[in-house]
């Protein structure tokens, strides 16, 4: 009997990252055996109730895997030049190999200024134009942690993406934008739609695979979708009943992707992951260059 395509499968997000968390549970213990502890700083400037659950699940990992972490809170009225301040202090803290400000900074920041001033060899959320650069040339560099996770959700499935249809939806820098260079490097054809496209559901028909990064509810639905698509939902919306929800009609689309990420517990998780793989990596070049 020929195999059959399957349908509605879904990539547990929470399942692969403990798998990759084990991982870097012993590449940590490796380090450590040669007297170096990977150190992860996150800033957090304001109260935004979002970002304060974030950062304290981004440091809370680094705890699990046995990484060091400092969590640095400043007041929503800290100066951009204090700001900027630590960052330098951080650069040249050899006890910290990866500095990450967590987005959005209040408005009198200027957020391009913050990520450019961290040193493009701890700059572990893949943000600084150097590390764009080298995504965008196939350099070594770090990888946003967003796409980079979706990268590795597509791995655990096999998904060969030479010759295959991708399309993004969403063109942010953090997620959309370095998507869809990951994608291309592997060789699949990449549409990048956005909120001015015209005809979004033509293109998402044609695709073999969708990447959904928008941040709005119900963006694609089952009708768009080619049966057997591998849909990957980036989106962490909440629904009329407060309840969290992606950008993808998730009930509707999984009667007919092949492979689906659930929200919760699909990307999200993947983020933090390689958050952690991008820290231990900083740590190992450090490493590397102290042999
Ligand atoms: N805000 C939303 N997502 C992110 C992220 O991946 N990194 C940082 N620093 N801020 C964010």
């Amino acid at each position: 009997m020929k195999n059959q395509a399957p349908i509605g499968q879904i990539i547990d997000g929470v399942a692969l990252s403990q798998a990759l968390r084990a991982d870097i549970a012993s590449r940590t213990q490796a380090l450590l055996a040669r007297g170096i502890k990977p150190g992860l700083a996150v800033i957090l400037v304001g109260e935004n109730p979002a970002s304060q659950v974030y950062v304290r699940n981004k440091v809370r990992a680094c705890q699990d895997c046995g990484l060091h972490s400092v969590l640095e809170k400043h007041d929503a009225r800290m100066t951009e030049a204090d700001l900027l301040a630590r960052i330098d202090a951080l650069n040249n803290d050899p006890s910290i190999h990866g500095i990450l400000v967590q987005l959005p900074v209040p408005a009198h920041i200027n957020a391009s200024k913050v990520i450019e001033a961290i040193a493009p060899a701890k700059d572990v959320d893949g943000f600084h134009i150097a590390s764009a650069g080298a995504l965008m040339t196939g350099m070594p560099g770090f990888w946003p942690c967003t796409p980079y996770g979706c990268m590795k959700m597509l791995e655990s499935i096999g998904f060969e993406l030479k010759g295959k249809h991708a399309v993004v939806i969403g063109r942010s820098n953090i997620v959309g934008k370095p998507m869809a260079l990951m994608l291309l490097q592997k060789n699949a054809t990449v549409t990048i739609c956005h909120s001015g496209t015209q005809n979004l559901k033509d293109l998402t028909l044609q695709a073999d695979l969708i990447v959904a990064a928008v941040g709005k509810r119900n963006v694609v639905t089952a009708d768009m979708v080619k049966p057997g698509a591998v849909v990957l939902d980036v989106g962490m919306n909440r629904n009329p009943e407060g309840k969290l929800c992606g950008d993808v009609d998730f009930a509707g689309v999984k009667e007919l992707a092949s492979y689906i990420t659930p929200v919760p517990g699909g990307v999200g998780p993947m983020t933090i992951t390689m958050l952690l793989v991008n820290t231990l990596e900083a740590a190992e070049r450090v490493a590397s260059q102290h042999p």
